[in-house]
């Protein structure tokens, strides 16, 4: 399939460039395209955008012959794809999306890895990752704020106030695809960044990207260089280039102070490089992995108890640590860790999204928006960026307390967003907000687009969001009531966004954790600043987060049901159904 790779240039154009007959299929064809380009995406000849297997089309034929049925289609017709095959366009209305994507749907008893492996070689399915298939990536940026607010929000959790992060340190390790952005985000959250990395061309290409400060691969003079940092309370990251496990075996020794500790080392794959054992050799890690995989497996193991107790001997002392979503604790424990908390069914530390974008984000509906100008203009981007900082600007004044910090965190993203030079391939930019926040900036766009000011806009969010994922470990690890095993609020997201207005939708299954481990969602939404684009926007964005909002209320988290009531108060057809909380004296006390 690879004699049907174009030969043009693949990247993001201007929405007017596209051949197309109506410009919702138009903006599609510029949001595939980006997910293709080489500066985009990690290996494009294969489509593959990012994460390890993250996959637009199968193949290039399919690539083809979709874009053919985009410049083809009227705006009375929608275009199935199934795991990237085009079904064929189907006559629809103009209400209906103009792209319906499925990928990996399976049922369910055939959704584990090994089903991925054959299914996909027959060329009847794929692994869509969460923005891939759905055509909603853009670039390092998204994964940059994702952090920075969990960096931020975790300092919170530890800083009495007044105190600020200048000269506290936040430990971590990886220098990848995701991991990379690490440091980036310890400088905009003010802290010291160390960051072990095995892998010294991982540590120096995020040097030369400028996403880390500073390189020192000996453990002596890291030790100088962080205490002399904490003096003088600076704000700067250091890759250490050697194995996580010594920096947290030596701080501990020369009695340097964590606040902050994490790992995004590739634990989801511990067996063949995702995570290198200590006191061996890059080299000869490779080495065992090719030739023999069992002492290395070993390697792995012991390697994951040391871990485990340099942490625990660091958090002793007062260290957070929160395991972030790349199975650190579970590949720990299952090495015989000393990682389980007491009840020997939870772990002792929490995940990222338990202790920090649960409560505080996800519930209150915060999440990943996004969006792109379709004209391909950075001057557009600016204009946007600009409305969407006086639109937060003047939400924030009515803002209840809950809600201020998230508010004034995102205002400081926007109004930096530029200087933080963030922009790769298509002209996006990422903002982290709640329904009102989200439905309030889209307006805002529309009315702009409407009067001329800028050109069309695309919205979307990471499928990483309030309502969009269901996964047990991951975006719903804070539900406690037994439902985040259920993958309903993924399907209603979708199916609910489709009949409100959105210009395309997509439901995946894997997507962050894995085949069979996720069901995620997302939709595209073209804004054109006609009425018709106003009234679409109001209805499925106040759908899309509060689906999730209500969700989250319904499992009695505090936090959502703070949110729905408010959101019910300023939308009166909204009506959800409210929990009526019972007494733990009286379940606990009840005689049977
Ligand atoms: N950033 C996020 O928001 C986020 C969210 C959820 C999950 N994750 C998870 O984080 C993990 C990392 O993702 P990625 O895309 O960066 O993967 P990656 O494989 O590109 O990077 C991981 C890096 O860790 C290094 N490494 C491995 N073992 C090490 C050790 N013992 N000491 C020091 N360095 C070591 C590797 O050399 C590699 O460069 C994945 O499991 C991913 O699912 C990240």
């Amino acid at each position: 399939m690879y004699r049907f790779k174009p030969s043009y240039a693949l990247k993001a154009r201007s929405v007017s460039d596209y051949p197309a007959k109506c410009t919702q299929a138009a903006a599609i064809m510029l949001m595939v395209e980006n997910n293709l380009d080489p500066a985009v995406a990690q290996h494009p000849e294969e489509l593959i955008t990012y994460g390890g297997n993250g996959a637009v089309f199968q193949n290039w034929a399919q690539y083809l012959l979709s874009m053919k049925y985009l410049s083809e289609m009227e705006n009375d017709q929608t275009l199935h794809l199934y795991s990237g095959h085009p079904m064929g366009l189907f006559p629809s209305s103009a209400e209906a999306p103009r792209v319906v994507v499925t990928n990996g749907m399976m049922i369910p008893n055939y959704s584990k890895p090994d089903d991925w492996e054959k299914f996909n070689a027959l060329g009847v399915t794929q692994y869509g990752q969460m923005t891939a298939g759905s055509f909603m990536y853009i670039g390092p940026q998204g994964i940059v704020h994702g952090t920075t607010i969990t960096v931020m929000n975790a300092f919170r959790k530890v800083l009495t106030k007044g105190e600020t992060s200048k000269g506290k340190i936040f430990l971590t390790a990886g220098l990848g695809g995701m991991s990379g952005a690490q440091p980036k985000a310890g400088n905009i959250a003010n802290c010291i960044t160390v960051c072990a990395e095995v892998n010294a061309n991982a540590a120096t290409k995020r040097h030369q990207q400028g996403w880390v400060d500073e390189l020192i691969d000996n453990m002596d003079e890291l030790v100088t260089r962080v205490k002399e940092a904490q003096a003088a309370e600076e704000v700067v990251s250091i890759a250490y280039i050697g194995n996580i496990v010594d920096v947290w075996e030596s701080f501990f020794e020369q009695e340097i102070f964590i606040h902050l500790g994490s790992d995004q080392t590739s634990l989801h794959n511990p067996w063949s490089g995702g995570y290198y054992p200590v006191d061996v050799s890059y080299e000869e890690s490779n080495r065992l992995i090719r030739e023999e995989p069992e002492v290395f497996k070993v390697k792995v193991q012991e390697t994951l108890r040391r871990h485990a107790d340099a942490v625990n001997k660091h958090t002793a002392r007062g260290t957070y640590f929160f395991d972030y979503g790349n199975a650190f604790l579970l590949e720990a424990s299952r090495a015989g860790g000393d990682v389980m908390a007491e009840n020997g069914i939870d772990f002792k530390y929490p995940s990222y999204v338990q202790d920090i974008l649960g409560p505080m984000c996800f519930d209150y509906g915060f999440g990943p928006f996004r969006w792109v100008c379709a004209s391909g203009k950075s001057e557009d981007l600016d204009k946007t960026d600009a409305i969407a900082a006086s639109v937060l600007e003047k939400l924030m004044q009515e803002s209840p307390e809950e809600i201020q910090q998230q508010m004034q965190d995102n205002i400081t993203w926007i109004k930096d967003a530029k200087q933080n030079n963030l922009v790769v391939g298509s002209q996006a930019r990422i903002l982290y907000a709640d329904a009102q926040g989200r439905m309030e900036i889209a307006k805002a766009f529309n009315d702009a687009i409407n009067s001329g000011e800028i050109g069309p806009v695309v919205l979307g969010r990471d499928h990483h969001d309030v309502s969009g994922t269901d996964s047990p470990y991951r975006e719903t690890s804070n539900i406690y009531d037994g439902s985040r095993f259920t993958a309903d609020m993924a399907i209603h997201n979708v199916i609910g966004d489709s009949f409100r207005g959105a210009t395309w939708v997509s439901i995946h299954n894997g997507g962050g954790v894995g085949w069979g481990e996720v069901t995620n969602g997302g939709f595209g939404m073209l804004l054109d600043g006609t009425a018709d684009a106003e009234r679409k926007l109001k209805s499925m964005l106040l759908f899309d987060v509060n689906n999730g909002i209500a969700r989250r209320s319904w499992a009695r988290n505090s936090e959502a049901n703070f949110a729905i009531k408010r959101e019910m108060a300023r939308t009166p057809k909204l009506k959800v159904t409210l929990a009526n909380l019972v007494d733990d004296d009286i379940l606990n006390n009840l005689s049977l």
